[in-house]
């Protein structure tokens, strides 16, 4: 076991136990809360779409919650000739315990090959699932985010990490409006 997998594992179990955090900022976590369906499939409330083939309850939770309150999350991404380093972090503690939680769980699904196949993930991270071991992982938490270095030797999977680091940047700043935006873009490019 790597350095790097051992303290993501840590991250991930402090995470947890920084639970009770969640439910203090604007939005709460899902659960109990079930109106707002509007049949469209776009429903902005229970976000069927987050849930996936092999995703845990608390993974696409932690996902909806990031997508309600995604104007509390700030970023900062750099281009690494061999990868990525990101910050990524809130003044809302409740939502940079989420995004923590998420990135540990992420990247260690990463590591592992363990693909979440959540119905609205970007095809870009296939090739990470498909290449196991080819991504280093480092991560460093502050007070209010989330130091990511990711490197490879890959130079697709290089090009894989980039594009996702701007996908996760969009996705920030825009929430659902970027996914269903990329979604849409990729049907028309397969027609
Ligand atoms: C508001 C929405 C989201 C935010 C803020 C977010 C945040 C992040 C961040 C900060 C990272 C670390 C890599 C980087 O900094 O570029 C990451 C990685 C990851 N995210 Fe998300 N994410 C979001 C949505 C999603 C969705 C919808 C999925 C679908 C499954 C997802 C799956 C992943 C995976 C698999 C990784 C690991 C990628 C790797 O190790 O290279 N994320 N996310």
């Amino acid at each position: 076991m790597t350095n790097a997998t051992i303290s993501i594992r840590a991250l991930a179990l402090a995470a947890l136990v920084a639970g009770p955090a969640l439910g203090q900022s604007a939005t709460p976590m899902p659960g109990g809360h079930m109106h707002g369906a509007d049949g469209t499939g776009h429903d902005m409330v229970t976000m069927p779409g987050l849930r996936g083939l092999d995703a845990s309850a608390q993974e696409s939770g932690e996902l909806q919650f990031m997508f309600m309150n995604f104007p509390g999350l700030n970023r900062e991404v750099e281009l690494l000739e061999d990868g990525i380093r990101t910050y990524t972090w809130s003044d809302d503690p409740a939502l940079a315990a989420v995004l923590v939680s998420h990135v540990a769980a992420m990247t260690t699904r990463v590591e592992e090959g363990r693909d979440p196949q959540v119905f609205v993930q970007s095809p870009t991270l296939d090739i990470l699932f498909a290449r196991t071991g080819a991504v280093v992982t480092e991560i460093e938490t502050t007070e209010s985010g989330i130091w990511v270095t990711q490197t490879s030797a890959d130079p697709e999977v290089v090009a894989a990490l980039q594009t996702h680091a701007g996908e996760v940047s969009d996705m920030a700043k825009r929430g659902m409006e970027a996914v269903h935006e990329m979604m849409m873009q990729r049907a028309s490019a397969a027609n």
